[in-house]
C-alpha cells in the first residue's frame, strides 16, 4: 500500500520552514520534506520522512512516486535570483528541470490516483521586466498580465515553469490516445520579497531589506547594496505562508486564473531603513551600492496589482509595514538575538 501523504521540496528553505509548521498546525497530514540538506531539528520533528536529495535525480523521484500517493505537492526548490546570475546554467537544470521532474511526478500520480493532484508553484515579480526606471516608474502598480518580459534567469525559469504548469493542467498530452483528463491542479503565487524574522534568505535579490532588518537587530553594521529610492513590494513570512495555504484550500469554482499577484506593502530601502532606526535606534546602516545587483531590483515593479487574488480567495495580509514590525518581526529578533 502506498501512504498518502504531501510532498515538500526545498523544504528547508525559509519559506520550507514556514509552511511545514503551518501545514502541521493545520491539520494531521503526512509531510514527506525532501531538501538538498538535512532539516533543521526544529522542522524535523514535524514531518512524517525526511529525504535528502536533489530534485534532479530521477531515481529519487521514482522512489517517491512508488512509496506514496501524493494529494498535493508544494514544489518550493529553487536557486534565488542572485544566485541564478552567477550560475545561469545550474538555475536552468534546478528551477526548469527540477520543476518539470516534479510535474511528471504530479502527473503520474494524478493518473494513478484518478484524481488532479494539487500542485503549488511560488513565482515571483522577477516575472516581470522593464527596460530601465523610467519604464518602471512609468508602470506603478502592475497586473497579472502586464511587463512579464523577465531580464533575470530566475524570472525566465519563474515564468516558464508558470507556462509549464498551466499547460500541464490544461493540455497535457491533448493528442493522445486518452481521453482528455486533468491530473494536476496548478496554483501559484507571484511573491513579492518575504520577510521572516526567523531566517535570512541566501541567493535572492530582495535581501536587502531582510539584511537590514536582521544585521540591526544583531547589532551589526549593514550597506545596503541598493540605492534609497529603490522601491519594490514586500510581504511577512507569516502573510506568505497564509497566502499559500488560503489558495491552496480554495474552491476550484473560485479560481479563475493560474497565477495571482500578492503584496502587502512597499516602502523604498530608505522608507524601510527610517522605521529600523524607530526600532533600533543605535542601527548603523549605510548604502554601498552594487550597480549590477540594483539593475535587477530596478526590473522589478515598484507594486503589484493584487486585486484578482482579493477578489477570488478573499486574500488580506494580516501585516502592514508598522503591525508587521511591531507585533511580529521586532519581538522575535529580540528573543532570537537578545535572549
Ligand atoms: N525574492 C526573490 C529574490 O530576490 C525574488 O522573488 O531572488
Amino acid at each position: 500500500m502506498r501512504k498518502s501523504a504531501i510532498l515538500i521540496t526545498g523544504a528547508n528553505g525559509e519559506m520550507g520552514h514556514g509552511l511545514i509548521t503551518a501545514l502541521h498546525k493545520k491539520n494531521n497530514v503526512n509531510i514527506v520534506a525532501l531538501d538538498l540538506n538535512p532539516l533543521d531539528d526544529s522542522i524535523s520533528v514535524l514531518v512524517h520522512e525526511e529525504l535528502i536529495g536533489n530534485i534532479l535525480d530521477q531515481g529519487l523521484i521514482e522512489q517517491l512516486n512508488g512509496e506514496y500517493e501524493f494529494d498535493t505537492i508544494y514544489h518550493l526548490a529553487a536557486l534565488l535570483s542572485t544566485r541564478a546570475e552567477f550560475s545561469p546554467r545550474a538555475a536552468h537544470d534546478v528551477n526548469v528541470g527540477g520543476t518539470l521532474n516534479l510535474l511528471n511526478l504530479a502527473i503520474e500520480q494524478g493518473r494513478s490516483q484518478g484524481n488532479p493532484v494539487k500542485f503549488f508553484f511560488p513565482s515571483s515579480i522577477a516575472v516581470y521586466g522593464f527596460s530601465g526606471l523610467d519604464e518602471k516608474n512609468d508602470a506603478g502598480t502592475i497586473k497579472e498580465d502586464s511587463y512579464r518580459n523577465p531580464t533575470t534567469m530566475y524570472g525566465c525559469n519563474k515564468l516558464y515553469c508558470e507556462h509549464l504548469g498551466n499547460y500541464y493542467t490544461n493540455n497535457y498530452q491533448r493528442l493522445g490516445a486518452e481521453k482528455h483528463q486533468r491530473y494536476i491542479d496548478f496554483r501559484s503565487i507571484r511573491f513579492p520579497g518575504i520577510i521572516s524574522s526567523k531566517t535570512i534568505p541566501t541567493g535572492g535579490t530582495s535581501d536587502y531589506i531582510p539584511e537590514m532588518l536582521h544585521a540591526a537587530a544583531k547589532g551589526e553594521v549593514y550597506n545596503c547594496f541598493v540605492r534609497e529610492d529603490t522601491q519594490i513590494p514586500f510581504i511577512t513570512m507569516p502573510d506568505a505562508i497564509c497566502a499559500i495555504t488560503t489558495l491552496m484550500d480554495a474552491l476550484e469554482a473560485n479560481i479563475s486564473c493560474t497565477v495571482y499577484n500578492i503584496r502587502s506593502f512597499a516602502p523604498t530601502a530608505e522608507e524601510f531603513r527610517q522605521k529600523v532606526l524607530e526600532h533600533f535606534p543605535n542601527a548603523e546602516i549605510g548604502y554601498s551600492i552594487t550597480e549590477k545587483r540594483q539593475q535587477m531590483v530596478d526590473s522589478w515593479p515598484a507594486d503589484t496589482d493584487d486585486s484578482m487574488a482579493k477578489k477570488d480567495w478573499n486574500w488580506k495580509p494580516v501585516h502592514d509595514l508598522d503591525s508587521g514590525m511591531k507585533d511580529y518581526l521586532v519581538p522575535d529578533l529580540q528573543q532570537m538575538y537578545h535572549n
